[in-house]
């Protein structure tokens, strides 16, 4: 499933739809190059599930856990190359009774719990952004867009 941003905010609205299919425990991967919008589009996500507070890349921590109904936990594995047991012993928490957005899923190099939905941006100029949405559940793609190819 493909769509095109061309906004921010189109970013958002698109997580925002997304949103409304998830549920507690769901993993979401938000991937693609530096400033492609994944923090955007947790962002989006993140006020359609009643966060309130600011929304940021974690950047001093790998994580932010916001409270809401179910809370929304958001990872950034940037400088994460692999897991050390330790390590993944502190994320654990972050996917427990939650819904968790995961910014550089590659660094956890399959660690992750399954994945239910996996996000995919990439630049096409400076305004407009391909968002790519995978799931193996067919009908969560089409309940959501409507069809293969779809603008928001
Ligand atoms: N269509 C668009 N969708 C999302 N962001 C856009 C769009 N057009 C321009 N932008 C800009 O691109 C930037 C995306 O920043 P954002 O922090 O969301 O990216 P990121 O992928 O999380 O970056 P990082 O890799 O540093 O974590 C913002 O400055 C935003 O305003
Ligand atoms: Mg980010």
């Amino acid at each position: 499933m493909e769509l095109r941003s061309a906004s921010p905010a189109e970013t958002e609205a698109v997580a925002a739809r997304l949103a409304g299919v998830l549920y507690v425990g769901d993993v979401v991967a938000v991937s693609g190059e530096l400033g492609s919008g994944k923090t955007t589009f947790v962002r989006g996500a993140c006020r359609a599930l009643g966060v309130t507070g600011a929304v940021t890349s974690p950047t001093f921590t790998i994580g932010h856990r916001y409270e809401a109904d179910p809370d929304v936990s958001h990872l950034d594995l940037f400088r994460f190359q692999g897991f050390s047991a330790a390590e993944w012993g502190d994320l654990e928490p972050y996917f427990q009774d939650a819904i968790c957005f995961v910014e550089w899923p590659e660094a956890a190099a399959g660690a992750l719990p399954p994945v239910r939905v996996a996000v995919r941006l990439s630049h096409m100029d400076p305004a407009h952004r391909l968002i790519t949405v995978e799931s193996s559940e067919k009908a969560l793609l089409n309940g959501l867009f409507g069809g293969a190819d779809s603008r928001v």
